[in-house]
């Protein structure tokens, strides 16, 4: 008998990069849950996958020559190699370029279409690529992007758009109804204050400028822009729409997405409203967890200030991953990673604690009665203490769960590991060894450990599996169900404890860091080595000495009517005046430039931009990304028309 069904999914990420520690914390979060419904009884289906289509992974792929298919392949099977050594247990795994999603987001597109919920239009905007986000001119911060801070582009195109604003109303009275539906409670007045109720704009849902996406069956030189087919998945993963949609009928409506604060929007508002169109139920519950945060950054693929997992798996192992994500970051507030709190935290919580309290009860197991579990015949008062504590924990874990406080969980469990580390001190084993006639209280003691340790392990086996298993190796027990944990007498007397490794070895702090900030350091330099443009084709000294390079001073400078990107500068050439077209009016206001020395390059060619000649070119440098560009000037007491060489 199930308790019921329980459907849970993570974002589909965008398999641009390696996923990093960030994108590892929504995911494990999610198994955490998935296995804890699971262990209590639930019918669980944890759905995971990839969103592989659009402008930014199309571009990655050119520039690595290679198609997108080929591109986001080699991504994917990289995340399911992460996801294994996370330990996490979906049972779906979608990708966007799977052949019954394409099929089933076309049919969902042209249903839409029919019902007069999408129309044809033009769509005007400022777009950020990295982020593949467009933005309201009242969106913006500073003029850039509000999410990375970066430079967006204005752009243009023939669209489709959905008609958001038809579903506002009914979208805004579910919410209010449903106090329950956007969680954490913070987050639901941010959706419904700053989104909702000031207007909805509709949505932009199809795109011309790049092919690599799923066609619009009916207008083939438009690609489905991301939101339509990526929300989609929740749906298509269960079969919706197909023949074969059992599982759908199973398991919608879903009973959380687990998501990221960034992407709240898209599920709270434009997936829940495509829905409606569809006529079909609204998930139960959509979570937007906090940020990891490193320097006080989010952390982003596109930014590329990342933690890697797989580094920290290789060197510490899954569990202390996991629990540190688990139980360091507040859910649904913000959190940071630091290396020296996770080393920390796995020497006090996992070695001292947990480690400690399995490898000295086994141990003693071992040597007052050479392994064998004793029946607990000899019962005091304070043996309550922890016993009640003990049985208590597990429906205090249960509680915290279904509200989705995964700390809070965990503090209940390590809670109970601390209590029977003080109940050690309290009883004293070594002391009663001493007393042939206290032997039936020692080996009660002893029994009362075992069991506890038992319920500890059966309690965290959602959060650690890994070590839950070790531990039940050293108990040698195999009672692990969630019903075991109802009373306090699953270990079995005249069992054999068998000691093993210790669990979490002490790790030398000061040791393992430096070698986190050496990886760190090299991962930096590595990154900035990849973004570097190629160095171009040898020269010799001759082909150089072919470039006229000249000191100028910026006499005068003005935009360039009707060319939005266009500076046009007065230069004084030594006598000769000069002047020059340049692209830089999106990094300098013109009187900034006046009055500087800068070079030019006074030999080449010249041309006319935009109906204005242009005498020459100015030298500039600018960031890998062309975020930023400084002309180069040149201080001292130099004249113009004086060489640069
Ligand atoms: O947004 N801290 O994919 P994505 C915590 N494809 N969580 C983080 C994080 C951080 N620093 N960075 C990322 C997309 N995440 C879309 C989703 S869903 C229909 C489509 C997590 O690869 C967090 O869960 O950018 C966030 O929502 C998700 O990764 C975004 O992953
Ligand atoms: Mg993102």
């Amino acid at each position: 008998m199930t308790k019921g069904n329980f459907y849970i999914t993570t974002p589909i990420y965008y398999p641009s990069a390696k996923l990093h520690i960030g994108n590892t914390y929504t995911t494990v979060a999610a198994d955490a849950i998935s296995r804890f419904k699971r262990l209590s009884g639930y019918d669980v289906m944890f759905l995971t996958g990839t969103d592989e289509h659009g402008q930014k992974i199309q571009r990655l792929a050119e520039k690595k020559g290679v198609t997108p298919k080929e591109y986001v392949d080699e991504i994917v099977a990289g995340i399911k190699d992460l996801w294994k050594m996370m330990n996490i247990s979906y049972d779906k795994f979608i990708r966007t370029t799977d052949d019954y999603h394409i099929e089933v987001v076309q049919k969902i597109f042209k249903t839409l279409y029919e019902k007069g919920d999408i129309y044809k239009g033009h769509y005007e905007g400022s777009y950020c690529t990295p982020c593949e986000s467009f933005w309201t001119e009242n969106q913006l911060v500073d003029g850039k992007c509000p999410d990375c801070g970066r430079p967006v582009e204005k752009a243009k195109e023939e669209a489709y758009f959905f008609k958001m604003s038809k579903y506002a109303p009914k979208l805004i009275e579910y919410i209010e109804s449903h106090p329950e539906f956007i969680q954490p409670e913070s987050r639901k007045n941010e959706m419904l204050n700053n989104f909702l109720k000031p207007g909805l704009q509709d949505l932009c849902i199809s795109r011309t400028s790049f092919d690599w996406g799923i066609p619009v069956t009916f207008d083939e030189k438009h690609v489905i822009y991301v939101w339509i087919d990526a929300l989609a998945n929740y749906i298509t993963a269960l079969g919706y729409g197909t023949s074969n949609d059992e599982l759908y009928k199973k398991y919608w409506p879903a009973d959380v997405h687990l998501v990221g604060k960034d992407i709240l929007r898209f599920h709270t508002i434009y997936w829940p409203i495509i829905l409606m169109a569809l006529d079909l139920p609204l998930p139960k519950q959509v979570f937007g967890h906090g940020w990891l945060l490193v320097d006080g950054g989010k952390m982003s693929k596109s930014k590329g200030n990342v933690v890697d997992p797989v580094v920290l798996v290789d060197k510490f192992g899954c569990d202390p991953v996991r629990y540190y994500l688990l139980h360091e970051i507040p859910f649904g507030a913000d959190g940071m990673f630091n290396n020296e709190i996770f080393i920390k935290r796995i020497n006090s919580d996992l070695a001292n604690d947990l480690g400690n309290l399995l490898s000295r009860t086994v141990a003693m197991v071992e040597k007052y009665f050479d392994g064998t579990i004793q029946a607990p015949t000899c019962k005091e008062d304070i043996d309550e203490e922890l016993i009640s504590l003990a049985l208590e924990t597990p429906k205090k874990l249960e509680d915290h769960i279904s509200e989705l406080k995964i700390p809070e969980a965990l503090d209940e469990v390590w809670n109970l590991i601390r209590r029977a580390n003080k109940y050690i001190d309290e009883t004293t084993p070594w002391i009663l060894a001493k007393d042939e006639s206290k032997k039936e209280r020692l080996g009660t003691v002893l029994y009362n450990l075992c069991e506890s340790l038992r319920i500890v392990s059966v309690c965290i086996s959602a959060f650690l599996p890994e070590t839950s298993e070790k531990m039940n190796l050293q108990l040698n027990t195999d009672l692990v169900s969630w019903d075991s944990v109802a009373s306090f007498d699953g270990t079995k007397a005249g069992a054999k404890v068998k000691k093993g490794e210790a669990i979490f070895p002490r790790i030398d702090v000061d040791k393992k860091l430096e070698e986190l900030n050496k990886l760190k350091e090299e991962q930096q330099k590595a990154l900035k080595k990849k973004e570097m443009k190629p160095i171009k084709e040898e020269i010799t000294i001759d082909d150089f000495e072919k470039i006229d390079l000249r000191v100028v001073k910026v006499l005068d400078c003005e935009p360039v009517k009707g060319a939005k990107k266009l500076l046009k500068l007065k230069v004084d050439l030594g006598g000769e005046e000069r002047q020059v077209v340049s692209g830089i009016s999106k990094y300098y206001k013109p009187e900034e430039l006046i009055g500087k020395k800068v070079i030019l390059v006074a030999n080449l060619k010249p041309v006319k931009l935009r109906g204005e000649l242009s005498q020459g070119m100015i030298l500039a440098g600018s960031t890998n990304d062309d975020s930023e560009l400084f002309v180069g000037t040149i201080d001292g007491d130099l004249e113009s028309g004086n060489i640069v060489r």
